[in-house]
């Protein structure tokens, strides 16, 4: 099969409505290789070359960033001890401690109010965006190594569940004042394929000239249909609160997910690192 009739198919699979790539558009093999995207959660013990590595937070770190500020950073986390304290805090999550690379992707505040200091200027910009744009340049960052390791054969996952235990994570890393872990990034050579998550369709969160939910209730409900033809789920979250139900789709789950407060406390921890956030 070409690489456009591939895409088509995946594409078709993510978003369950048809699509047509031109077997002469340029880079469809980097396109191929975005649209495949799975998370993988477990690795061979292989291990992966230190350079492979390099390079994955090189390709991160020519990703945009907003302003050319390069408000984030990576830490890879070689010490043992490290990676497994940071693996105990989260144990239903043993990939953490089991991926052959762990990776820490922090927004950094800092380095700008530093500049400032040392360029002798004002900076009055210890504000809300300041964070946003560490969080975004972070995210940007994050997005791209996780496309540049699977564009080398590697599979990734992102752990956001380490800001459940931002302290201590920033502890164990010394961050400074003003650098905050915004995820971590579990890198290995994959020892299952994953599964492809679909995606809600384009209708509703591609939008034309004006935002429009109008028929987002509908859609929901096919889209959890059309998931659930695909990929049931094979668990209900919180029984003991909400009971089962037959029809389990991913709005419910999503839905269950967020009545329980997550991470609450994330903005003091981040103000009580310096941000001012107003
Ligand atoms: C910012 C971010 C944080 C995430 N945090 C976690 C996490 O803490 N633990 C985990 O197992 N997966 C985590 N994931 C992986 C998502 O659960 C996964 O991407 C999602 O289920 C969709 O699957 P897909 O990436 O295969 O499309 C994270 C993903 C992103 C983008």
């Amino acid at each position: 099969m070409t690489a456009s009739r591939r895409i088509e198919a995946l594409l078709q699979d993510r978003f369950g409505e048809p699509f047509t790539v031109d077997p002469g558009w340029p880079g469809l093999e980097r396109i191929e290789s975005l649209i495949k995207h799975r998370v993988i959660r477990r690795y061979s013990p292989q291990p992966v070359d230190a350079a492979l590595i390099r390079l994955i937070c090189a390709c991160a770190l020519s990703a945009p960033s907003k302003s050319d500020l390069q408000l984030r950073d990576v830490v890879v986390v070689e010490n043992q001890a490290t990676r497994q304290e940071i693996a105990g805090l989260i144990p239903d999550m043993p990939w953490i401690g089991q991926a052959p690379v762990f990776l820490v992707f922090l927004g950094n505040g800092r380095r700008i109010m530093e500049i400032a200091r040392l360029r002798t200027k004002p900076f009055p910009n210890n504000h809300f965006d300041l964070v946003f744009n560490a969080a975004t340049d972070a995210a940007i960052a994050l997005a791209t190594a996780v496309a540049a390791a699977e564009a080398m054969g590697l599979g990734a996952c992102p752990i956001s569940v380490i800001r459940d235990h931002a302290a201590r994570v920033g502890a164990l890393l010394d961050l400074p004042e003003r650098v905050i872990p915004f995820a971590g990034l579990c890198i290995g050579w994959p020892a299952d394929e994953g599964r492809m998550s679909p995606r809600l369709p384009l209708a509703m969160t591609v939008h034309r000239d004006r935002f429009d939910e109008e028929n987002a209730p509908d859609a929901i409900d096919a889209y959890d249909r059309r998931r659930e033809q695909m990929a049931p789920y094979r668990t209900q979250r919180d029984t003991q609160m909400w009971g089962e139900t037959a029809r389990y789709g991913w709005s419910e789950d999503k839905a269950r997910q967020y009545a329980q407060p997550q991470r609450g406390d994330f903005g003091a921890y981040v103000r009580s690192r310096g941000f001012s956030m107003d």
